[in-house]
């Protein structure tokens, strides 16, 4: 087999420069909420790295919650259905909400969690995400307040995010290129 038909990995951001735009992005966010306490949730699982590294650069009050979402199945291309797989452990009412999530692609995932979120009355919600392909949103009135990179549109692995539950682990993020089927 040559090397196009091999499965590929591309550095797109390094792992250093991550970590930078990391502490800029809690710079951002402690400026926004000082004195205040936030409530950071996760989107299981592609944000839990973003937001393990987000959260020890913010020095506020802070805590943290998780939920997790499907949308896209096992491939590169999402579902457009979003289903809630676990749900909040505990009520955000009243509560400086910002949701931290991988990425903000189509949009769809991000438009449904802000619906349900804010029916749940937040004080205040924002939206972080790592990474923004902004060439793919279908739903144009979703958008971040905080956003760590804006990517072209490649298909991305590592920091966090995955490609049928693979690459995780990875410490940059990377373009994934599949060989052709
Ligand atoms: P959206 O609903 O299309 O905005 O997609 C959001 C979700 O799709 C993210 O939370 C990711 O789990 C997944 N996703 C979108 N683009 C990528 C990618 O390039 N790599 C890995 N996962 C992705
Ligand atoms: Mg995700």
């Amino acid at each position: 087999m040559g090397e196009k038909g091999r499965t590929h990995l591309k550095r797109l951001i390094s792992r250093s420069v991550i970590q930078k735009r990391v502490r800029e992005v809690a710079g951002e966010i402690k400026k926004d909420f000082k004195g205040e306490r936030v409530h950071l949730v996760g989107v299981l699982k592609g944000a839990c790295v973003f937001l393990s590294d987000l959260i020890r650069e913010i020095d506020l009050d802070t805590s943290i919650d998780f939920i997790a979402v499907s949308s896209y199945g096992k491939g590169k291309e999402s579902s457009g259905q979003v289903r809630v797989n676990k749900d909040l452990d505990s009520s955000i009412e009243g509560l400086n909400v910002i949701l931290v999530e991988d990425i903000l692609d189509t949009g769809l995932t991000l438009s449904y969690l802000r619906r349900i979120f804010l029916q749940r009355k937040p004080k205040v919600l924002k939206i972080a995400a790592l990474l923004d392909k902004p060439s793919r949103r279908i739903i144009k009135e979703v958008e971040a307040d905080y956003v760590g990179f804006k990517i072209p549109n490649e298909f991305v692995v590592g920091y966090g995010l995955d490609y049928a539950e693979r690459y995780r682990n990875l410490k940059d993020v990377c373009i994934l290129s599949l060989p052709p089927e």
